[in-house]
C-alpha cells in the first residue's frame, strides 16, 4: 500500500501528515502495539508538563484501514543550527521535565533506540525552536502498571541514556 503524505516509516509505525498542525501515527491490524495504551500514556505525560508531544484524538482512516493516533505536529531542526550555549539551556529544561515525569510515575524508555535497530539512536527526541520534545511513548511505562521495582530499573536505564544523549546533543 502506498501512503500519501508519509513523514516517516519509523521503527514500527508509519506517521503521516494530516495538516500543518497535526500528524497521525498509523496502527494497522498487524501491528502488535496497542493504540489505546499509547494514547493513555501520552495523555498522562501531557498532564504533567509539555515535554511529550500533545495527544489530540484517536481516528480511523477507512481508505488506509488504519487506526490513527492523532497528535501535534512537530517540525524538528538540526542540533547544529544552534550554539552549544543555547543547547545547554535546552538540555537543562529537558532534564528537569524528564525528572518531573519520573517523579510523577512515568518513564519514557525510548530515549535511545536499541543498537540492533538501524537509524539515529536518539530519533525519539526532537529539537524545535522552543526546545527539546519527546515523541513515541510506545514502550513507556507507568508506575502503577509495572510496580516499583521494575519502574526503578527502567528509571536507572533512562538516566544512563540521558547522560549519553547529553554528550551527543552538545557535541554533535
Ligand atoms: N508528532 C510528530 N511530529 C512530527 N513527526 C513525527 C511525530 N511523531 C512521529 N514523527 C516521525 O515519525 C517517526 C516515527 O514515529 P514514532 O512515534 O517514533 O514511531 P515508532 O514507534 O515507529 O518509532 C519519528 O521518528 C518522526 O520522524
Ligand atoms: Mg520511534
Amino acid at each position: 500500500m502506498k501512503y500519501p503524505r508519509l513523514l516517516s516509516s519509523g521503527a514500527n509505525n508509519r506517521v503521516i501528515a494530516l495538516s500543518e498542525t497535526e500528524v497521525a501515527k498509523l496502527f494497522v491490524d498487524d501491528t502488535r502495539s496497542d493504540i489505546g495504551s499509547e494514547a493513555e500514556k501520552m495523555k498522562f505525560a501531557n498532564k504533567i508538563n509539555g515535554l511529550v508531544v500533545r495527544f489530540i484524538r484517536i481516528g480511523y482512516d477507512d481508505a488506509l484501514q488504519a487506526e490513527q493516533l492523532i497528535m501535534e505536529r512537530i517540525y524538528p531542526i538540526d542540533y547544529r543550527a544552534y550554539e552549544v550555549e543555547k543547547r545547554e539551556l535546552w538540555w537543562e529544561v529537558f532534564e528537569h521535565e524528564l525528572h518531573q515525569l519520573h517523579a510523577a510515575g512515568f518513564v519514557h524508555r525510548g530515549i535511545k533506540r536499541p543498537s540492533n535497530l538501524s537509524g539515529l539512536a536518539f530519533d525519539n527526541i526532537l529539537l524545535t525552536t522552543q526546545g527539546l520534545r519527546l515523541i513515541d511513548v510506545g514502550i513507556s511505562a507507568l508506575l502503577p502498571q509495572v510496580g516499583p521495582d521494575l519502574f526503578e530499573k527502567y528509571r536507572q536505564t533512562e538516566l544512563q541514556e540521558m547522560a549519553e544523549f547529553h554528550e551527543y546533543f552538545l557535541n554533535r
